[in-house]
């Protein structure tokens, strides 16, 4: 399985795992794939923190690092985040509908101390979703030289972005959802795409994998794209090359994982979720995300709530929302970005896990279509 990105970059097979979970990441590094931390729910210390001990855990072995750069978002905000807090920007009437949601449900508020914390967390990390706050994870991360690989979803990277990384050596991807976005992103100086499907799990758009894939990969000739989106095994990774993909790109498949960062009661709501749960809704960030269906991502939808706010604003909002929702152990109400892949997984794994059922399945792909063709001759 060894393609030409998987050479460039160094590692053994071109499965990339997105994760905000460090475990994740430095599991699959290790075990031959390539880790991508998402890093723009962290604030730079937390940053510095987590990619500290991937470094520590991953014996010198290449990963990369993913930020947001949207191209719409709240300025205003932006300059808050330099100096206070862009909490303070949400209006009044958004608050009021998620209280009431949640008192309607019964579900309490969180301990003051635990408030404070999650808060300034939240402030923070989401707070980073901007340009600037992309600029100043950035500078945290390229003074760590194993990471080879920087990604930035939502938008083009700035030229500054571009001439910096460039400069590093370090190799520049995005995610796109539509072969004209991949066509501008490659003129502003890309050098990985990422073909992202609708079925993805997070930010995504309204075209297929299946369908997008090749869209992308002859609209970039000579560039390397990758396949993402309801990719969870070696099947996937044979049709994600057949398709002119170098390699493949997953996201949801390690939330089922032990690695995993999410709690117990997490994964079970997950695991019980079907694919067609899976719905987009812009409840999380302002942002159309492919997420768990509940009654929170509903009751935005209802004529009587008010407006998305913008990137950040929306993240701040409902993220303190999220977390007495997790507290409190509602699985009604809870809704996490996942892909259709959902459907597929029932119960806990583990990254080596999935790493070998992946490669081992895709041998069997290889084996039965080179019998198919065989077959014909
Ligand atoms: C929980 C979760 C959070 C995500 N957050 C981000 C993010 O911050 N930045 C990003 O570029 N992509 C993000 N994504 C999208 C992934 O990078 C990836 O494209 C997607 O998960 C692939 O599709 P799959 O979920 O079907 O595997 C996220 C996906 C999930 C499941």
């Amino acid at each position: 399985m060894q393609t030409a990105i998987a050479r460039a970059l160094g590692c053994d097979v071109p499965i990339f795992a997105f994760s905000h979970c460090r475990d994740v990441v430095v599991e699959v590094t290790r075990a031959g794939g390539f880790g991508v931390l998402g890093a723009s729910t962290f604030a730079p210390d937390q940053l510095e923190q987590e990619l500290r001990w991937i470094d520590d855990h991953t014996e010198g072995r290449p990963y990369g690092v993913d930020v947001l750069i949207p191209a719409n978002y709240d300025r205003t905000a932006e300059a808050e985040s330099h100096t206070g807090d862009p909490a303070t920007l949400i209006p009044q009437a958004h608050l009021d509908f998620m209280e009431k949601i949640l008192t309607d449900a019964g579900v309490a508020p969180l301990p003051e101390d635990e408030r404070a914390r999650v808060h300034r967390d939240i402030v923070e990390g989401r707070g980073n979703m901007t340009p600037d706050g992309a600029r100043r994870l950035l500078e945290i991360a390229l003074q760590h030289p194993q990471v080879k690989l920087v990604v930035s979803a939502l938008g083009a990277p700035p030229p500054d972005v571009v001439a910096m990384l460039r400069e590093k050596k370090i190799m520049i991807g995005a995610l796109c959802g539509k072969a004209a976005h991949a066509v501008k992103q490659r003129t502003a100086g890309v050098q990985l795409i990422i073909a992202q499907g609708t079925e993805a799990g997070g930010h995504t758009g309204d075209i297929s994998t299946f369908v997008l894939v090749p869209q992308i990969v002859d609209a970039c000739p000579g560039i390397p794209v990758l396949a993402a989106g309801g990719i969870t095994s070696g099947r996937h990774v044979a049709a994600a090359l057949a398709l002119g993909a170098q390699g493949v790109w997953c996201g949801t498949i390690w939330l089922g994982t032990r690695e995993s960062e999410l709690t117990p009661f997490e994964k079970e709501v997950l695991f019980a979720t079907r694919a067609e749960d899976a719905v987009r809704s812009r409840v999380r960030t302002g942002k159309p995300v492919r997420m768990t269906k509940s009654k929170m991502s509903e009751a935005w939808e209802k004529p009587d709530a008010p407006g998305y706010l913008p990137t950040p604003l929306q993240g701040i909002l409902y993220n303190e929302i999220h977390a007495r929702v997790v507290r409190a152990q509602r699985p009604e109400l809870y809704s996490f970005p996942v892909g259709q892949a959902v459907g597929t997984m029932t119960e806990e794994t583990s990254v080596r896990e999935v790493m070998l059922r992946i490669q081992t399945e895709y041998l069997d792909t290889m084996d039965r279509l080179s019998s198919l063709a065989g077959a014909d001759a």
